[in-house]
């Protein structure tokens, strides 16, 4: 359906077909972070932000930032956005579906003459999903001063991610923490069924759950497949099955609570991977999602013991190493009550709920206000080339943001 709002639903479809056309070919959507693609799609929208009449920049942490200044300098900085980088074959929304409704956003606000008080930043962040350096947010926590040191000499492709910042027009050296930014608002695609099943057009997030990823070093020993007795092996794939199953188990269980609990087996890989060899190593990395602290310490305990059987009964040596822990983060409560009456300006039904998914907003939200909206995606399906979010859905979640933003300027004007 659609209707009659301050933007305008054509001009988020164009852009958000041709951030989709630059893609591996034969991998759609795929434009990772630090490759050429990337550099390809941040071309497109530093454009669209000049044409948009943004003064355009990347910071020091590689973000691109496009600034509207306000009538008020010194009053501080709405900062609004999104990231533009994929998974490997993933989706054409995730993230970029909010970098475009703050674009947008912009664009009505020119087109109406429409002055802020506050100056408004409209940003693409710098690396959100797991990189090809093995991290994620790295422009997000960059911008907030809280990029890992040790980061810069994490290597891919024969670069450091201090060589990989550099190329896309940042600098490692600098370590900087904006101190001027009043509240961030991020437009995102649920990336879950809820809105689709509820048919509510907006999802105004209360909390972002905790992303923890642990890694599993498995060393059985390899053997001769055919000669070697089933009682005496030491096979490391199968005492990593027995994990997985364990792990899943686990997870079904915390899951069926009113919070937002998940645990994947995402990465597994092993050696020698031959068919007549005893496999002799496996590596195994759980992702783990925890709207509460106590689920994630819950499902460690679990992990522990069954990781102590596993051993005890197969001979197998486990070593777990904690990879990344990020707690859960609340979204502010002033943030979610302007979002919920632009909703309501805009004739928006919604509801409040929990991401399941990770965002830079989990880090913005340790230095200014910070809120979500959602809104609805295909099957809730992301990850995926299949995603898919109907362009009046997202114009609607643009009308929403843009109606947050003029409510922001006056409530945190002075
Ligand atoms: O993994 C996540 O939750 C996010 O989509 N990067
Ligand atoms: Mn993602
Ligand atoms: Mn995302």
């Amino acid at each position: 359906m659609s209707r009659s709002l301050a933007v305008r639903s054509d001009r988020i479809a164009d852009d958000l077909e041709n951030l989709g056309e630059i893609t591996e070919p034969n991998q759609p959507f795929t434009r990772r972070a630090f490759t050429p693609l990337f550099l390809e799609g941040r071309r497109y929208l530093r454009a669209a932000f000049d044409r948009a009449g943004l003064h355009t920049r990347i910071d020091a942490a590689g973000n691109l930032i496009g600034r509207r200044t306000g009538r008020k300098p010194g009053l501080g900085t709405l900062l609004i956005g999104s990231h533009s980088d994929t998974v490997p074959s993933g989706g054409r929304f995730d993230g970029v579906a909010g970098v475009v409704a703050a674009l947008e956003v912009a664009r009505a606000l020119d087109e109406a003459g429409v002055e802020l008080d506050h100056d408004l930043d409209i940003v693409d962040f710098l690396a959100e999903e797991v990189s090809i350096f093995g991290v994620s947010c790295v422009g997000s926590r960059g911008l907030i001063g809280e990029r890992p040191a040790e980061w810069l000499t994490r290597t891919a492709d024969g670069l450091d991610l201090g060589q990989g910042i550099r190329a896309v027009g940042g600098d490692p050296d600098v370590a900087e923490r904006r101190d001027d930014i009043a509240a961030f608002l991020e437009l995102h695609i649920e990336q879950g069924p809820v809105l689709e099943a509820e048919k509510i057009d907006i999802g105004v997030v209360t909390a972002i759950v905790g992303v923890s990823r642990i890694e599993l070093l498995l060393t059985g020993q390899a053997d001769h497949a055919g000669t070697t007795p089933m009682t005496t092996r030491r096979d490391a794939l199968t005492a990593a099955a027995r994990l997985a199953l364990a792990i899943d188990a686990s997870a079904r269980k915390l899951a069926s609570g009113a919070s937002h609990f998940a645990a994947t087996v995402g990465e597994l890989t092993m050696e020698p991977n031959a068919a007549n060899v005893v496999p002799a190593k496996v590596r195994m990395l759980i992702d783990i999602r925890a709207e509460r602290r106590a689920d994630f310490e819950a499902f460690r305990a679990e992990l522990s013991e069954t990781i102590a059987n596993v051993v005890k009964t197969s001979g197998v040596e486990i070593v777990e190493r904690l990879v990344s822990d990020n707690q859960p983060t609340a979204m502010h409560e002033a943030a979610i009550a302007v979002i919920e009456a632009a909703a309501a300006d805009v004739g928006a039904s919604h509801r409040r709920m929990a991401s399941g998914a990770g965002h830079d907003a989990a880090f913005l939200a340790r230095i200014a206000t910070t809120g979500m909206i959602f809104i609805p995606c295909l099957g809730g399906r992301s990850h995926v080339s299949a995603e898919w979010a109907e362009t009046d859905d997202i114009a609607l979640g643009a009308a929403v943001l843009l109606q947050a933003v003029k409510r922001l300027d006056k409530e945190l004007g002075d």
